[in-house]
């Protein structure tokens, strides 16, 4: 087989499983076994595999017809222009934190740059990784109650060249921190346990801790949001990212407990996906 049928099988196959993207997941899966880049397949059609290359890609689509995620296949998944290892140690970042991230870095760079900066749940280290590789003069705390995703965000701050930009702690939300801080940045769980269900297989794949809160799923949000007045400095910035249909309740929570400045922001799909607020 070459390369054009091999990609034309396992597109076939993948919709029968219905992986979403098919065709995608199969250039994706087929350049990681060729060692290529994808676009580099597409010079190379008429390319014979060896059965020493399609044993593995079989093995591989197997598994992400049985609902592995791509990126834990891959073992890496693209943030805000980097590379990050990716597996079950830690949720797969989303694109909608690459929004979150993004928004941070056009609206309050004049803020931040230079600030303490502490990424509450951090998982990978997309956010805190991604903010201190961009922010060289911040100082920058990844904090996470998962050894496991420690670890992962650990050798994610290796492999981006920025281990002694980022601190990492352990801590459950800000207990084991010390403030003040200039920005506190959260993309917690915020599922709820009844949701469960829906969960896409692909989903499911992620850490039970990444994922829900409890029965409600902004629990820890809105813990997040009592704990951190006593660790912003004056005017500091909360930044959240929440779950469909939490916007109303805990833009509520946040002008109870006396935030200023506090607004919404949607994702690209229309969603109010986005906090934030100032405190003092
Ligand atoms: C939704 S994942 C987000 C990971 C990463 N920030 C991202 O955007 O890809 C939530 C993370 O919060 C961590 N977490 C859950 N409960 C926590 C708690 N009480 N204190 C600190 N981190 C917690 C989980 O281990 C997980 O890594």
């Amino acid at each position: 087989m070459n390369v054009l049928d091999v990609l034309q099988a396992t597109t076939v196959y993948f919709k029968k499983r219905d992986v979403e993207n098919p065709r995608l997941n199969a250039e994706h899966l087929l350049a990681h076994v060729l060692g290529r880049k994808r676009i580099e397949l597409y010079l190379e059609f008429e390319h014979e595999l060896t059965e020493s290359e399609l044993a593995p890609l079989r093995a591989l689509v197997k598994r992400r017809g049985e609902g592995e995620p791509l990126q834990h296949l891959l073992g890496t998944v693209e943030f805000c222009g980097h590379v990050f290892l990716c597996d079950k140690r830690a949720m797969v970042p989303r694109p909608e934190t690459e929004e979150l991230v993004e928004l941070l870095i056009s609206d309050f760079k004049s803020q931040i740059s230079n600030s303490r900066i502490v990424d509450v749940g951090t998982g990978s280290g997309a956010i805190a990784l991604s903010l201190a590789m961009k922010f060289p003069e911040a100082e920058v705390l990844a904090v996470d109650i998962s050894d496991d995703a420690l670890a992962l965000a650990r050798e994610n701050a290796v492999m981006l060249n920025v281990p002694d930009r980022v601190c990492f702690v352990k801590s459950n939300l800000l207990e084991s921190v010390e403030g003040p801080f200039g920005l506190i940045v959260a993309n917690l769980p915020y599922i709820s346990t009844q949701e469960r269900h829906a969960l896409s297989r692909e989903v499911l794949h992620d850490p039970e801790i990444a994922l829900f809160a409890s029965a409600r799923g902004d629990e820890l949000v809105r813990e997040l949001i009592a704990e951190a007045p006593s660790r912003l400095q004056p005017g500091g910035r909360l930044a959240l990212e929440i779950g469909i249909g939490q916007g109303e309740a805990l833009l509520s929570a946040l002008a109870e407990r006396n935030y200023r400045d506090i607004y919404s922001k949607t994702d690209y799909s229309g969603v109010t996906r986005f906090l934030f607020a100032r405190y003092g």
